[in-house]
């Protein structure tokens, strides 16, 4: 442990995605386990570059023609280039972007994600998903909840172990947010032996990430009226035009609350 409560001698995600995406703040045992993830299965990279494509999307498409100004990410990861308060705040100054983790080295580096615009806000509330209605709670002091917000969850309910329980906190947000809200999700799917192969190295590392199929992906978003193109693989969502790139493991898509 260092002063900051950070483990080094066990991987968290946090760490492995950044490593994937070619980060620095990574240790040897991430670097360790993000190495064994690639060799079960070498798409690994390109969805975790996939995730981050498709968040600066959604979050120009919403900030933009759409007029969201509400943002709560959770599941934020260790900043990066183009984190989502610099996407909507470059669309929209006065975009107000709420941050969510629960890993202590995210904490450490969430003044890199409270760099706002004068205009808007950010904050950042250090707290696990499974705790929806604590995040709501604290999200109101940066956030209106009369007004619409876009709740955007990359890469993060494959860390809740049971899917009817991930339904059960994507439902619990979405209960708070007005009509005219947004839902933006991409997780990991267990659409190739490789992809099922990372999941069993990850789960015998002691750090279980739990792939869905894309049916339950597109479960998330009952009731929601999809964007186009629906749900499809993350690397499909909206591609250049003119391109038609490879399915990866991994599904996403943007939902409006009717
Ligand atoms: C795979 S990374 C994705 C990061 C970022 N959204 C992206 O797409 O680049 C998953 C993030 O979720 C966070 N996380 C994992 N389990 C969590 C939990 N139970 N509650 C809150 N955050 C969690 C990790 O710390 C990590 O930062």
């Amino acid at each position: 442990m260092t002063d900051a409560n950070i483990d080094v001698s066990r991987p968290s995600s946090a760490r492995v995605w950044n490593y994937l995406l070619e980060g620095t703040d990574n240790f040897a045992v991430d670097r360790e386990l993000g190495e064994a993830l690639r060799s079960a299965n070498p798409g690994i990279v390109a969805v975790a570059r996939a995730q981050r494509r498709f968040l600066i999307q959604a979050v120009t498409l919403l900030a933009g023609e759409r007029g969201i100004r509400q943002f709560l990410d959770i599941g934020t990861g260790l900043p990066t280039a183009d984190n989502t308060h610099e996407v909507a705040q470059r669309v929209a100054p006065d975009s107000r972007i709420v941050y969510v983790d629960n890993d202590p080295l995210v904490l450490v580096h969430a003044r890199a994600l409270l760099t706002s615009s004068p205009e808007g806000a950010t904050a950042y509330i250090d707290s696990d998903v499974a705790d929806p209605e604590r995040i709501l709670r604290e999200a109101a002091r940066t956030l209106d909840f009369s007004r619409p917000v876009a709740l955007t969850m990359i890469g993060i309910l494959g860390n809740v172990a049971d899917y009817a329980e991930a339904r059960s906190i994507v439902r619990r947000l979405l209960d708070a947010v007005p009509p005219g809200s947004y839902l933006v999700v991409s997780d990991g799917t267990s659409t190739s032996a490789q992809s099922v192969e990372s999941q069993r190295v990850a789960k015998q590392s002691g750090h279980p990430y739990n792939l869905r199929t894309p049916e339950e992906i597109g479960g998330f978003f009952d009731g929601l009226d999809l964007l186009e193109p629906g749900v499809v693989s993350t690397s499909r969502w909206r591609p250049p035009p003119g391109t038609e790139p490879e399915a990866l493991d991994v599904y996403c898509a943007v939902g409006r609350k009717p």
